[in-house]
């Protein structure tokens, strides 16, 4: 892969990159629609395909906020093409790297000495490349570190690369921006986190502490003395690669343990803390020793206490029987909006019905499978048929339900696929949750 030497962090190169973009997508959808008025049919998949590696290019040559969002897409693979899909999650590991100088002027910016100075080895070359920063392997005497360096400029360039974004994901979902912006807004405050490695390291000291008492789990040590804002420096763990893990032939007792340990991780977190790791991408996981190691603390979400209680109400299996308790929970939630007329409430209220009872259904069923195909099918199924039934954004105008909801859904469809991918058989019942309706039975039984 060819090493960049600069990024385009001027405002006015990075739109033309993008414009640059949109101009191909425009002509792979000629060239397309030219093929299908020949064939008579269009092949929906290959334009698909085309153009999620044109945006692809023109994204990962802008790093920044743009990979990030093209790395969270990729995340909920139901919000995406396929094809885009596919092409987006390389995000997490194919960013041109940044040669060596570039790195040692970091180093002098930050801490005013070079990383020999600190270490007795350093890796000129980047042994990973992410979103935000590339990873650097050090040792210093007999601990070897992974050190964290973020892309020169990417924290300046990340808002104006954010107004670019945001037109073009509102185009390619079809949303109106009055209806979304908090969600946007929320979306630009973590990533503006994200981009601040102090940040990172006061979310990395205290989440691996708080979960420390987790069987399972296991985390890399932080380390503030090398760490700041634009360099992390965590112990370097020696592990598998979660997606090579997941591929490889692990035994299904021990996948159930990495599920396990997966499960309780997003479990006490989101429950019992109320603040959680936000990022549940393969990327951000090894397994070492037969335990789960998380890494990247960057992204992180925290709950406020009364949405937690009314956004898990609906776990409750009793709210699906009665409608009319189904249907005051989602108005206290701005789901069902007061302007939406009854026919619209009654086939709001059926597909809530269905979709709550199917993603709820590893909560309900005690201990769940999430290796069965048919699982993912039917939710992919039901995403296809509310399409059809209209509930695309077009009907659903209006800013409906709350942003806080967006990181916390994120964790769990992170979750549910990184269980899918591991095919994995998990205990759910959780030992913190708010699960059937009773407020925090154990809450504080562990840690
Ligand atoms: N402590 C560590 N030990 C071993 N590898 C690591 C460690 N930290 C990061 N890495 C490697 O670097 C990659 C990127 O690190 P990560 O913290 O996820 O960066 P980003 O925040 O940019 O996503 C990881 O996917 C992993 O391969
Ligand atoms: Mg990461």
């Amino acid at each position: 892969m060819p090493e960049q030497s600069s990024i385009p962090t001027n405002a006015l190169s990075r739109m033309a990159a993008i414009a640059g973009a949109g101009t191909k997508v425009g002509v792979n959808f000629v060239r397309h629609y030219a093929q299908a008025a020949v064939s008579g049919r269009l092949n929906q998949d290959a334009l698909d395909a085309a153009n999620a590696r044109d945006i692809y290019k023109t994204l990962s040559e802008l790093k920044g906020g743009p990979l990030k969002i093209a790395q969270m897409l990729s995340t909920d693979q139901h919000l995406l093409p396929a094809a885009y899909a596919d092409v987006f999650s390389q995000a997490q590991y194919s960013a041109p790297p940044l040669s060596y100088p570039l790195v040692a002027r970091t180093f002098r910016r930050e801490f005013g000495r070079e990383p020999l100075e600190f270490f007795d080895e350093f890796s000129r070359e980047a042994v990973a490349g992410a979103s935000i920063g590339q990873v650097h392997k050090a040792r210093r005497g007999n601990l070897c570190f992974a050190v964290k360096v973020q892309y020169p400029g990417i924290a300046d360039s990340l808002r104006s690369d954010l107004a670019v974004v945001k037109p073009l994901a509102l185009r390619l979902f079809g949303l109106r921006e009055e209806d979304v912006s908090d969600y946007f807004r929320e979306v630009e405050e973590r990533l503006m986190e994200e981009t601040d490695y102090e940040h990172e390291l006061e979310r990395s000291l205290e989440l691996t502490g708080q979960c420390a008492c987790l069987a399972g789990v296991r985390f890399p040590k932080f380390f503030r003395e090398y760490s700041s804002r634009r360099i992390l420096t965590s112990e370097w763990i020696d592990g598998v690669p979660f997606d090579a893990y997941c591929d490889g032939n692990a035994s299904q007792k021990e996948r159930d343990r990495i599920g396990q340990a997966l499960w309780d991780f997003y479990d006490f977190q989101i429950h019992e803390l109320k603040r959680f790791h936000a990022d549940p991408h393969p990327g951000n996981f090894l397994v070492s020793d037969g335990k789960l190691v998380p890494l990247d603390f960057g992204c992180t979400k925290q709950l406020d206490p009364h949405f937690h209680k009314r956004h898990f109400a609906f776990l409750d299996e009793r709210l699906l029987e009665d409608d009319a308790s189904l249907e005051r929970a989602l108005r206290e939630l701005r789901i069902l909006l007061p302007e939406d007329g009854s026919a619209q409430t009654r086939n709001m209220l059926d597909l809530c019905r269905r979709s709550i009872a199917l993603l709820a259904r590893p909560f309900h069923e005690g201990e769940f499978n999430f290796g069965d195909p048919e699982y993912l099918r039917e939710i992919r199924y039901l995403g296809e048929q509310s399409e059809r039934e209209g509930y695309g954004p077009k009907m659903l105008r209006g800013a409906r339900g709350s942003a806080e909801s967006l990181y916390v859904n994120r964790a769990y469809f992170g979750l549910y696929n990184l269980l899918a991918r591991l095919r994995a058989r998990v205990m759910t019942v959780s030992r913190f949750s708010v699960a059937n309706g009773q407020s925090n039975p154990v809450a504080g039984g562990v840690g």
